[in-house]
């Protein structure tokens, strides 16, 4: 195999930024990719494309305890922390930050970055204080990191456009780009949580995106929003689908609802299948 580069991994903040301050030294440009670990190829994806950005990549691997509820599944979120370095270090990254809960927030640790009304609709409606624990790790992370541009999926599209309302709202320097989904061979968007699903529900799990396509290609053809929304409800029942939390569709750059499919648009939708709860969006086609 050709010789790209060899993973350094550091687990406090301290030896994070001395290494970066020397690629600083040397005028690399450096790229951020935040991750929860127990990676797949949706974060190689996110890695790929940072290579291709910058000089020097450095992702980090978090489970961020502030980012999940009471009764959510931080003890259960997967943790593979070996395969994760191998996967890196095949990408090649340069740089993995992974540190634990105390190096983040050390004893005494006061502070939480508040996302105003873009926290509290869709996911925030479900999850409340989830995008305030997000918001404040991933600007921990930047402000650990600096870096000149930050990776982060269209997956998990809400986030991504927290993101980059938080950075424009706090002054941070930092070019936040967007990842396209990647998904399984039948439509599924890769996930860590999918290792939540059986067998059985991990056949059901692709009608969520078809789903999705299905209710934004009604509505790029000009079909009623509101009815289109209803039927992708109900057809995500019918697929066993047990609890739809949301189907939406909303502007692309506000997530303010949309009113006409003229305007660039994105369906959202969060919905149960067994105990895994899934997560998808895909753009409105544009005419
Ligand atoms: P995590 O779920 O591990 O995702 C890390 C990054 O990978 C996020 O930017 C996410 O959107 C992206 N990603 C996940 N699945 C993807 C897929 N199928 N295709 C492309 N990109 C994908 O999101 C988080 O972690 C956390 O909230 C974090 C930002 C790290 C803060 O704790």
């Amino acid at each position: 195999m050709p010789y790209t580069s060899i993973l350094i991994a550091v687990r406090d903040v301290e030896s994070l930024r001395r290494r970066i301050q020397a690629w600083r030294r040397e005028g690399k440009s450096i790229a951020l990719v935040p991750t929860m670990g127990a990676l797949h190829a949706g974060h190689i994806a996110n890695m790929k494309i940072a290579l291709k950005m910058a000089d020097r990549v450095v992702a980090t691997i978090f489970v961020n305890p502030k980012q999940f509820g009471p009764k959510e599944d931080f003890e259960a979120y997967p943790r593979r922390e070996q395969d994760d370095f191998e996967m890196l270090s095949a990408a090649g990254v340069h740089l993995l930050f992974a540190p634990d809960v105390a190096a983040m927030y050390p004893q005494g640790y006061d502070t939480t970055v508040h996302v105003g009304a873009l926290g509290s609709i869709l996911e925030g409606a479900e999850r409340p204080g989830h995008f305030d624990g997000m918001a404040t790790v991933v600007t921990k992370l930047m402000q650990q990191t600096q870096p000149d541009i930050a990776l982060f999926g269209e997956k998990d599209y809400q986030q991504f456009v927290i993101i980059r309302r938080l950075v424009t709202d706090l002054n941070i320097p930092v070019d936040v780009i967007d990842v396209p989904t990647v998904r399984e061979a039948d439509g599924l968007a890769m996930s860590s949580r999918n290792a939540y699903l059986t067998a059985e529900e991990r056949v059901r799990a692709s009608a969520l995106y078809k789903v999705l396509k299905e209710v934004a290609i009604t509505i790029a053809k000009g079909g009623d929003i509101a009815a289109s929304v209803k039927a992708g409800h109900e057809a995500l029942l019918k697929a066993g689908f047990s609890k739809v939390d949301y189907l939406e569709a909303r502007l692309a750059d506000t997530l303010a609802p949309l009113t006409a499919a003229t305007q660039p648009g994105r369906v959202l939708a969060a919905a149960y299948l067994g105990r895994a709860r899934l997560i998808d969006n895909v753009p409105i086609p544009q005419a």
